[in-house]
């Protein structure tokens, strides 16, 4: 059945001084790229130097398990910093770090790096880490820091030695790092003492130490030094990051190893809905041939632009469009640590003055967190120098869209919100989908870029009607894709290319307008987007069942005004135990500490029955549907029907109980 769909905001709008190109004739170019998708991307990789060119544009022989550029050889840290360190860029300014803490109407930390400072630190860690670890090619260590230049420092250093890592955000609580570790089996991981939030001192090496009772594959701690908090080195175990690079020789180089294209440049995890978390790999060659393309196509990169990506590193965007993408095209790129509302809500705005940033990434999150303090916090600020801004993450409202369109990009600045997943690797829909700028659209997506073959497909994989809701796939290979799911080839077949056979399936529900454009409206299966980070409703049912009283547990999404999502639970608790307030405050804190901050449970609702389907499976869309209002829709498989009025009754006795509480 389909879901005819209604646009909530089709206008057009268009950027000042811009070239624009209407979407039928930006269709056609497209089409030409995407039938002759590999010589087209071919061209684009050439543009990359590689120390040895390939033999085979595409290896397809093992469907889905695509290579990209094999024979061909190449080093992301050459790319990035060698490139322009030995030539005119020496002395362009790449990274400028702020760190949170602030004083006087100043941050007390701003600390800047050249390519040419770059080059040496990059030198000097790979040093280090080949020196005093042993860690060499094929070797994986995992990252869990905070967002301060040693963190992108370290990434570039282990693809110069071709040592592979998992980065884990440092919001992350103790369980989800044990379970990264183990699966990645990490030799070293790479921490700071702490770091800083929102004015406060955030634990990171504690909790490492907790990891390590449980992770038998990290024999090392690299530490380095950001906050000074009291901390338990163990020797020889953890050293001193700043110590051991100061046994460094001066001058130090490491040669870069000559990757094969094919070989993984990273780990990184998402969250699915069953199972572990998903290790994507991506490989080398292909990843940063979409980063090229897209830094290019959607940033529109100019030598004197100062770009800022707002994300953390700990998640894909942090990734491709902060340590790799704005040095693989030589650009100078701000790195901010902390909180965007520390000391008050305009820190943000501060930022951008201060150090004139013209092209700025972000979230709808942030901006709808911005937002809420109103236009005074960005008015207190000059953000004239922003040109381009885009968001990711989650689907933008079209107020927010408009709010911030119209305050930090004076209605006139180019403003998309880019779809792509951790999967993709890099940007596939965008309203700068290859240098043309087609009209924007508030609240849409865009066009797929060049060379990506993306479309809506109904239920049974034919392209869907135009207006009509269907799932986003991707019908053909594409550079940055991910190689596997680690150590897992049969998940990684079956999540993506078994619904659609053929076609790389996303999981996002989508419409496609009459002119084109996608809109992407959220995931289709049960990922909750909490600030647009994805949480697996599994991983939260399985740390919530962590606590003693507890039998079972089941967690929705439901909406909220700033993080577009959060996490609700509907708890079974165990015979002899009864609902209370503390439990609930239990619950969650199980919840903090176990997946991190970002996981705090909304609600906690005691139920003795779910809602399930005959074969036991949790019908977690029921449950949303009694939460926000909505019809219950097609209860066939429904096992008890009295389960729903259970959920029913939770739901409205919290909600009088929280209506009598004193606020
Ligand atoms: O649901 C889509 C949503 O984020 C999912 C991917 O999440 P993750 O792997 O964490 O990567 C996020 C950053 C690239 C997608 O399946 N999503 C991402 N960007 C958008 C979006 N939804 C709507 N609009 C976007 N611009």
């Amino acid at each position: 059945m389909s879901v005819n769909w209604v646009l909530p905001f089709d206008e057009k709008l268009y950027p000042e001084g811009c070239k624009i190109v209407e979407p039928e004739a930006y269709v056609k170019m497209h089409e030409s790229t995407v039938k002759d998708y590999k010589n087209f991307w071919a061209g684009i990789a050439k543009e990359l130097s590689w120390y040895r060119p390939w033999k085979e544009i595409l290896d397809e022989s093992n469907p889905p398990f695509y290579k990209w550029f094999v024979g061909g050889e190449l080093n992301a840290c050459y790319l990035c910093v060698d490139r322009h360190a030995k030539g005119s860029r020496k002395d362009k300014v790449a990274l400028i770090w702020e760190g949170e803490p602030y004083a006087n109407g100043m941050p007390k930390e701003v600390r800047k790096f050249t390519y040419g400072d770059l080059y040496t630190e990059v030198n000097k860690v790979a040093y280090m880490l080949r020196n005093t670890y042993g860690l060499k090619r094929g070797d994986m260590i995992g990252i869990y820091m905070p967002m301060i230049p040693e963190l992108p420092i370290v990434m570039l250093a282990a693809s110069r030695i071709g040592v592979a890592f998992t980065v884990v955000f440092s919001g992350f609580g103790e369980e989800s790092i044990t379970e990264r570790m183990n699966d990645a089996e990490a030799k070293l991981i790479v921490t700071a003492d702490g770091g800083w939030r929102a004015g406060k001192i955030i634990q990171l090496k504690k909790i490492v130490d907790e990891v390590l009772e449980k992770a038998a594959s990290v024999k090392g701690v690299l530490v380095v030094k950001r906050v000074d908090c009291e901390i338990d080195m163990v020797q020889p175990r953890d050293r001193w990051y700043h110590e051991e690079l100061a046994k460094v020789p001066e001058g130090a180089y490491v040669e870069p190893e000559r990757m094969k294209s094919e070989d993984p440049i990273y780990v990184l995890y998402t969250s699915g809905t069953t199972g572990k978390p998903k290790g994507q790999v991506h490989d080398t060659g292909g990843y940063m041939t979409i980063l090229h393309a897209t830094m290019n196509w959607v940033f529109d990169v100019n030598e004197e632009d100062i770009y800022w990506c707002t994300a953390d590193i700990g998640w894909v965007t942090g990734h491709s469009y902060l340590a790799y993408g704005p040095l693989l095209e030589g650009m100078t790129e701000v790195m901010y640590e902390g909180s965007p509302s520390y000391p008050e809500p305009d820190r943000w705005a501060s930022i951008i003055e201060r150090h004139k940033v013209s092209v700025l990434y972000t979230s709808p999150t942030a901006i709808r967190s911005w937002m809420k303090f109103g236009d005074e916090f960005v008015n207190r600020h000059d953000t004239s120098s922003v040109r381009l801004m885009h968001s990711v993450g989650e689907p933008i409202n079209p107020e927010a869209f408009k709010w911030f369109y119209r305050t930090v990009g004076r209605n006139r600045v180019v403003f998309g919100s880019t779809w792509w997943m951790t999967e993709t690797g890099g940007i596939m829909i965008s309203h700068i989908p290859g240098k043309a700028i087609v009209p924007m659209k508030p609240g849409t997506n865009g066009l797929p870029i060049l060379g990506i073959d993306a479309d809506v497909f109904d239920e049974n994989g034919n392209p869907q009607k135009i207006g009509d809701r269907g799932y986003l796939v991707i019908k053909q290979p594409w550079p940055g894709m991910p190689l596997t799911i680690y150590k897992n080839p049969g998940r990684y077949k079956e999540v993506y290319f078994s619904k659609f056979l053929g076609s790389y399936y996303a999981g996002d529900y989508a419409v496609k307008d009459r002119d084109g454009y996608f809109w992407i409206l959220g995931r289709a299966d049960e990922v909750i987007k909490v600030a647009g980070h994805g949480l697996g409703t599994y991983e939260l049912e399985s740390a919530i069942v962590n606590h003693s009283d507890v039998a079972e547990a089941a967690v929705v999404g439901v909406p909220d005004d700033i993080k577009g999502e959060v996490p609700v639970a509907f708890v079974i608790l165990k015979v002899g135990n009864e609902p209370s307030d503390e439990l609930r405050r239990d619950i969650n804190s199980i919840v903090r500490d176990k997946i991190g901050h970002i996981a705090s449970l909304k609600e906690v609702y005691f139920v003795t029955r779910l809602p399930k389907t005959r074969s036991g499976k949790i019908m977690r869309r029921v449950i949303k549907a009694v939460l926000t209002d909505k019809p219950v829709g097609n209860l066939a498989t429904l096992e008890d029907e009295a389960s729903i009025d259970e959920v029913k009754k939770a739901y409205s006795e919290l909600r009088q109980e929280l209506s009598r509480k004193p606020t």
